[in-house]
């Protein structure tokens, strides 16, 4: 009677073992059958019942039960020990063939680039690089660079005014002023930022950089002035290149001329970009202006200067063979990426 039911109890227990889906059910199962008060352990509490010809080997049978399913317990225990280590490999597996994630440096706006190019450029040569506001007023802007409230010149600026009668500079040449009322001469700066005119298309935007130059010396001349000029476009270039002043009018300048430069496109062949004339403008400059210096209090007989005003945009589209401004604005990373390196 007693065999038959240890007979029943092992192999219910033994298909308990073999279901069993992990380890903490195993362990659950283990303490039903083997625990203190488990099956098999009430076995062996109720040998006491038999009569001593009976126990021993009722004691054997039942030992023998129990060995068999520590035994099973302990396998299956083994078993999903693999299967779980199977799973959390598989989980955490690292195809290594697979394509990286990657990551993707930064790098500089071209303007940004162009600007530091030029200030390493002056700096080599014993240029200062100063700045200046961008909110200016109407006298560093305009009158004390000779532009006068009637100057027709006011207009061409197409200016931002604020309420007050302040004014978002229309050109780094402010500076100038600031730069020679701070420190008497002799003087030898640069002055790059951002500088606005009401005026937007394909070649114009309303925000766009330049760098000011200035040299106040004596005996500075308009030879002084292009010598520099042309060292420096062929260092920025890395290349020799042709360079004409061309007769023009700023009112804080006299003489006055802008500054063109041999097509880089095309060499000076002539091409869509130069209008067909081998020649691309890059900057206004002349020698400073008598009324100027007045106006800063400077001995115009003692000191003379040149100055200069180039457009960043300009220099980079040419160094960058960019042909559309706007594209320097619009922060599209297809154009962007294409700066970040050389
Ligand atoms: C001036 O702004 C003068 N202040 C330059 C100057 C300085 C002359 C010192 C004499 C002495 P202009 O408006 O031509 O001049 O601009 C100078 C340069 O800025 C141009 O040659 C061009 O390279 C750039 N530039 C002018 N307007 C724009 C624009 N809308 N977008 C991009 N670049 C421009
Ligand atoms: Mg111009």
């Amino acid at each position: 009677m007693e065999g038959q039911d240890l007979h029943t109890v092992v192999e219910q227990a033994l298909a308990q073992v073999a279901a069993a889906p992990d380890r903490a059910a195993l362990e659950h199962i283990r303490v039903q059958l083997l625990g203190k008060s488990g099956a098999v352990t009430a076995q062996l509490k109720s040998l006491g019942k038999l009569s001593a010809a009976e126990r021993p080997a009722a004691g054997q049978r039942i030992n023998e039960a129990k060995r068999t399913l520590t035994e099973a317990i302990e396998r299956r225990r083994t078993q999903l020990q693999q299967t779980e280590l199977d799973s959390e490999l598989a989980a955490g597996r690292i195809d290594v063939t697979l394509p990286g994630r990657g990551q993707e440096p930064g790098g500089l706006h071209p303007v940004t680039k162009v600007r530091a190019r030029i200030e390493a450029l002056f700096r080599q040569v014993g240029f200062h690089v100063v700045e200046g506001p961008e909110v200016e007023d109407e006298f560093h802007n305009f009158e004390a660079l000779n532009i006068p409230a009637s100057h027709p010149a006011r207009a061409m600026h197409d200016t931002f005014y604020f309420p007050d009668g302040r004014l978002l500079r229309t050109h780094t040449s402010p500076v100038q002023i600031r730069a020679m009322r701070a420190t008497p001469p002799p003087l030898r700066i640069i002055a790059p930022g951002r500088v606005y005119r009401c005026d937007s298309d394909m070649t114009h935007t309303p925000m766009f950089h330049q760098v000011e130059g200035l040299v106040i010396d004596e005996n500075i001349s308009l030879a002084n002035l292009k010598a520099m000029l042309h060292g420096f476009m062929e260092q920025f270039f890395e290349r020799s290149l042709r360079m004409r002043l061309r007769a023009s009018y700023f009112p804080f300048t006299e003489p006055s001329a802008e500054v063109d430069i041999e097509c880089v496109f095309c060499n000076g062949a002539g091409c869509r970009v130069c209008k067909h004339s081998g020649w691309i403008e890059v900057l206004g400059c002349g020698m400073v202006h008598s009324h100027v210096l007045q106006a800063v209090g400077i001995d115009a007989e003692r000191w003379t200067g040149y100055a200069f005003g180039v457009g960043i945009e300009r220099l980079a589209m040419l160094r960058y063979g960019v042909n559309d401004l706007r594209l320097f604005f619009e922060n599209d990373l297809r154009f962007l990426r294409q700066f970040r390196t050389g």
